[in-house]
């Protein structure tokens, strides 16, 4: 169904009680096929990491500037995370993803880089808000095993960028960590943007533009009900035809071919033949859950199905009771195997997760 604002005014984002225990058992032919997949016949390809739930910035549409972090006891290791990656592989991941909050933050991050490379052969990718990226940090890392990376950036205006970031961090910060990153050649690079409606959304082609002068993916995500303030309010929601629309005015679009189904964005490329592309995750509007191959780890052990799970499985308890790894991949399985069939923003039984984007990992 294609939601219109309208339609979305009821949205619950008050959060329903999570659990985080051991997930029930999937059936044994599950576990006879040794890949993990859930019970709506998709299968799990893509795992993301939340490396630490610590980030330098408080973006409005996540993370509130009052936020409690987890005691560091309580987050995953660089072992941890490591040997988890290994058991994700021999699962069937092929696309493990760095998150955080900000995973450039983590002191271990290029240790955690090597050690996934040495123990997995995935494409190895990081999302990052672009505050920390030097050219030196960004050869360590790629040499570590670090293929590409996602560069977060909502206006390219010093005073919005300073509001919706709350933090002393600018966009020209930004625009030079996505240079650097080009220099060094960890690409394809990416680039997200959420807009809001009355803070950011005049900016629409102005961000577009940045595919054009960078030759990069531009892709612009709906926003959610995922802000640690609770917040989200349709109002403040612009929709991808929205969005398109705007940037159209300016830059005209034609569809692109997209190569993977699972992919969360919808692609396009300059009518005019310039290079980079635009690309819209219309998330709230038009889902595509669907097609969706992510498992989510968060930073304090837990297996998401589902970026709005109600449910979350304890995995970090079973590591720390000295699981082997038949036990841990066994886990794994019965996690993804209870995946939901999707966010059901639009079902009346919808309630926001307790937990914000930057607790989940994006
Ligand atoms: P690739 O580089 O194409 O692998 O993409 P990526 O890992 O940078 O990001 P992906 O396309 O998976 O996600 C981009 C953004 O889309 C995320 O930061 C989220 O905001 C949103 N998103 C990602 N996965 C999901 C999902 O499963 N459900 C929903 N609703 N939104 C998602
Ligand atoms: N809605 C949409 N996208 C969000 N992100 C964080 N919070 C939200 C939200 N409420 C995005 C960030 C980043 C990625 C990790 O998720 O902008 O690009
Ligand atoms: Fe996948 Fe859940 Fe996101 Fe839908 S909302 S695409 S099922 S993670």
């Amino acid at each position: 169904m294609i939601a219109t604002a309208h339609s979305l005014q009821q949205l619950n984002t008050r959060p329903r009680s999570e659990r985080a225990v051991t997930p029930p058992p999937a059936p044994a032919e599950v576990h006879r096929h040794g890949i993990m997949s859930d019970s709506h016949g998709r299968t799990i390809r893509d795992l993301r990491i939340s490396i630490t739930d610590r980030c330098n910035f408080r973006c409005v549409y996540c993370m509130d500037p009052d936020v409690q972090f987890a005691p560091r006891s309580e987050l995953l290791t660089r072992h941890e995370i490591i040997r988890l990656a290994r058991i994700a592989e021999a699962l069937g991941v092929r696309k493990i993803r760095l998150t955080g909050g900000e995973p450039t933050v983590h002191p271990e991050l290029l240790e955690i880089i090597s050690g996934i490379r040495r123990a997995t052969s995935v494409e190895l990718a990081m999302i990052t808000n672009g505050s920390l990226l030097t050219r030196e940090r960004l050869r360590a890392w790629k040499g570590a095993g670090l293929d590409r990376i996602t560069v977060s950036l909502d206006s390219l205006r010093p005073d919005r960028f300073a509001m919706l970031t709350r933090a002393a961090g600018s966009p020209a910060t930004v625009l030079a960590g996505i240079e650097a990153a080009i220099a060094e050649g960890v690409t394809p690079l990416k680039v997200n943007a959420v807009l809001m409606r009355g803070v950011n959304d005049d900016e629409a082609a102005d961000l577009a533009s940045l595919a054009r002068v960078y030759g990069v993916e531009v892709r612009f995500i709906e926003y959610m009900p995922l802000d640690s303030a609770r917040a989200w309010d349709d109002a403040k929601w612009v929709s991808a035809s929205q969005t398109r629309a705007q940037i159209e005015r300016v830059f005209p679009l034609v569809s692109a071919p997209s190569e993977d189904r699972s992919s969360t964005a919808r692609l396009f490329e300059f009518a005019d033949g310039r290079a980079g592309r635009i690309g819209f995750i219309s998330s709230v509007s038009d889902p595509f859950c669907g097609a969706c191959s992510r498992l989510r780890l968060t930073a304090d052990g837990k297996i998401r199905p589902c970026l709005f799970s109600s449910a979350e499985w304890d995995v970090l308890s079973v590591l720390r009771c000295g699981a082997g790894d038949d036990e841990l991949r066994a886990f794994f399985i019965d996690a993804s195997w209870t995946k939901q069939a999707g966010h059901g923003m639009h079902s009346d039984e919808f309630h926001q997760p307790a937990r914000s984007m930057s607790a989940i990992g994006g």
